[in-house]
């Protein structure tokens, strides 16, 4: 877990119906990158670990017999619940728990997905549980974008949003120091994944770099969405002055497009597979 920072429930309080509008997709090959790269067979079980509004188990739960779904954020979990109603998916259940707090039921899962969750959590602990949690041979899977800009040949019919302004904005509204939940991220994200990966007993990892797909239309609308979506610009951190921060952030998004239209290529998609193995 970052230092200097302890998990709580405001983490992403207010974030998750904005999120699946307001953040940019996964690539759109990767679940049958999965497919092949983890030989799903349709005969298994998906556990993922911290699903927020079930982005990763709804994309993946045609590869699986059952996939459980498992964030504390409550906000996130009757997301997940409603976009599985709407999207005809019923072989997916949502469990309200910290990954920390998972009861080791040994062997009952093929593969654990994290997407862009396992840094908030008490690593080592966790990848403990889920070794423990996956059959032999089954495959820890971190899912995350690549975070620099991807290149676009050709011009964009609209400008790409001035996420420097925007973040300077949040920045005049919250301070300089990254926030998350009651207290702030002053190291950033952690690193060493490997280290704790290896440690736990995990073999690997293979990387995946899945193609982005096509250059994506963004509204207004949308852009507000990412910013509110994010847990250091989620909106209880603004207090009484999210209504201030929401106009001035609409002013901004105007003057960099009038017709409040943007255009963004949306990122690669990289996958870190680590396997138990066989023989643990
Ligand atoms: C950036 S969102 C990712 C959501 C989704 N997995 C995706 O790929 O878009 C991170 C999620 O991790 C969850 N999370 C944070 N700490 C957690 C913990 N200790 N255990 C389980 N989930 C956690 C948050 O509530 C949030 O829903």
């Amino acid at each position: 877990m970052p230092e200097g920072w302890q998990w709580d429930e405001t983490l992403y309080l207010e974030s998750a119906p904005y999120y699946v509008r307001g953040r940019l997709p996964y690539a759109p090959g990767l679940a049958e990158r999965l497919r092949v790269v983890l030989a799903l067979d349709g005969q298994s079980r998906l556990l993922d670990v911290g699903c927020g509004p079930g982005v990763l188990a709804l994309t993946l739960a045609y590869l699986f017999t059952e996939v459980i779904g498992v964030d504390p954020d409550v906000g996130m979990l009757a997301e997940a619940e409603r976009r599985a109603e709407e999207a005809g998916v019923g072989n997916a259940r949502w469990v309200r728990k910290r990954a920390e707090e998972l009861p080791a039921d040994p062997g009952s899962f093929r593969v654990a997905t994290f997407g862009q969750s396992f840094h908030w959590m008490d690593r080592d602990r966790v990848a403990a549980i889920v070794f423990a949690l996956l059959e032999r041979g089954g495959a820890f899977v971190h899912v995350s974008d690549i975070k620099e800009a991807r290149a676009v040949s050709g011009d964009l019919p609209y400008p790409t949003p001035p996420h420097d302004e925007i973040q300077e904005l949040v920045r005049r509204y919250l301070g300089p120091v990254r926030r998350a939940g009651q207290g702030v991220l002053p190291h950033g994200t952690p690193d060493g994944e490997a280290v704790v990966l290896g440690r736990a007993g995990f073999a690997g990892p293979e990387r995946l770099l899945v193609p982005a797909g096509e250059v994506l239309a963004r509204s207004a609308d949308d852009v507000v969405a990412g910013v509110f979506s994010r847990s250091d610009s989620a909106p209880h951190l603004f207090g009484d002055r999210a209504g201030d921060f929401e106009a001035a952030l609409r002013g901004l998004l105007h003057d960099a497009s009038p017709a409040d239209r943007f255009a963004e290529a949306a990122p690669d998609t990289e996958v870190f597979v680590w396997r138990k193995p066989e023989c643990a």
